[in-house]
């Protein structure tokens, strides 16, 4: 089976959820692909100096700006589209990602381990790793960013059945893009990691983002990787099935051979 996937790597402009929506709607238009992967908080940009400011531009899941367009061109494109954003609920606001399919399905993953000052202005996630069907079935589990840093992340959406891990990130530690080569490896799936890029000033803070987006196959191999600061969208061809077979030689197989007895976890 092939199934084109495309992770759109830019520069958001913080606080500036119109300028964002109408850029990464540009960025796709001439896009096609069976699932699309921006950032981590795309619509929102990142360096967040109070809790007004984050929610200025948080929207609800279940209908707002970048909701409205997305499934509209979700249906129009008949692509699946993730993409990060603020999610303002009762409970406060998570920084999640919502995957939206072309019959209107959406699924929402909140993210579970918060970095550095995130913890001031988000909650934590309480979804869990869940794996949910995108475009043609094909299961997509979702993590966001420093996620990366816990194993556990991504096995367990291994274990839940994911064949592609969806990583819409925010990257500014070095680590993340060789490590995930292990989370693809160590659990025999493919890997979209969606950086950003640029660096981003609010009054005397300032991140840099490290872009290298990729996407990674079952074995770790680095199918494509992007540049570090430029705004570009990357395209590959898989085939999802290759992350049913979990062997590593006739005798071994990544989850078969696991001994959850022998591992004093908690
Ligand atoms: C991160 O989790 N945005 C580094």
């Amino acid at each position: 089976m092939d199934y084109r996937i495309a992770l759109v790597q830019f520069q958001p402009k913080l606080l500036d959820l119109s300028y964002n929506i109408s850029k990464m709607e540009r960025m796709i238009k001439d896009v096609k692909a069976d699932l699309i992967v921006f950032p981590e908080l795309a619509t929102t940009g990142y360096v967040f100096n109070t809790q007004n400011e984050v929610d200025s531009v948080s929207e609800s899941s279940t209908a707002g700006k970048s909701i409205d367009l997305f499934s509209k061109l979700s249906s129009e494109k008949n692509s699946s589209i993730i993409y990060g954003f603020a999610e303002r609920t009762d409970d406060g606001i998570y920084n999640s990602a919502i995957l939206i399919n072309p019959d209107g399905a959406k699924y929402i993953y909140r993210k579970t381990h918060l970095f550095a000052e995130e913890k001031k202005f988000f909650v934590p996630g309480n979804t869990g790793f869940k794996v949910k069907p995108a475009k043609g079935g094909v299961k997509v589990g979702l993590m966001i960013c420093f996620d990366w840093q816990f194993p556990e992340s991504a096995r367990s959406l291994a274990l839940n059945g994911a064949q592609i891990i969806c990583h819409p990130s925010n990257l500014v530690l070095p680590w993340c893009q060789q490590a995930m080569i292990i989370r693809s490896l160590e659990n025999r799936v493919f890997s979209v990691t969606c950086n950003r890029t640029g660096l981003e000033k609010n009054g005397n803070k300032e991140l840099y983002f490290t872009g290298m987006s990729q996407i990674l196959g079952t074995k770790g191999e680095i199918l494509i990787r992007t540049s570090e600061d430029k705004e570009e969208v990357a395209v590959v061809t898989i085939n999802p099935e290759l992350a049913l077979d979990k062997k590593v030689t006739e005798y071994n197989a990544v989850f078969e051979d696991r001994r959850p007895e022998m591992y004093d976890l908690d």
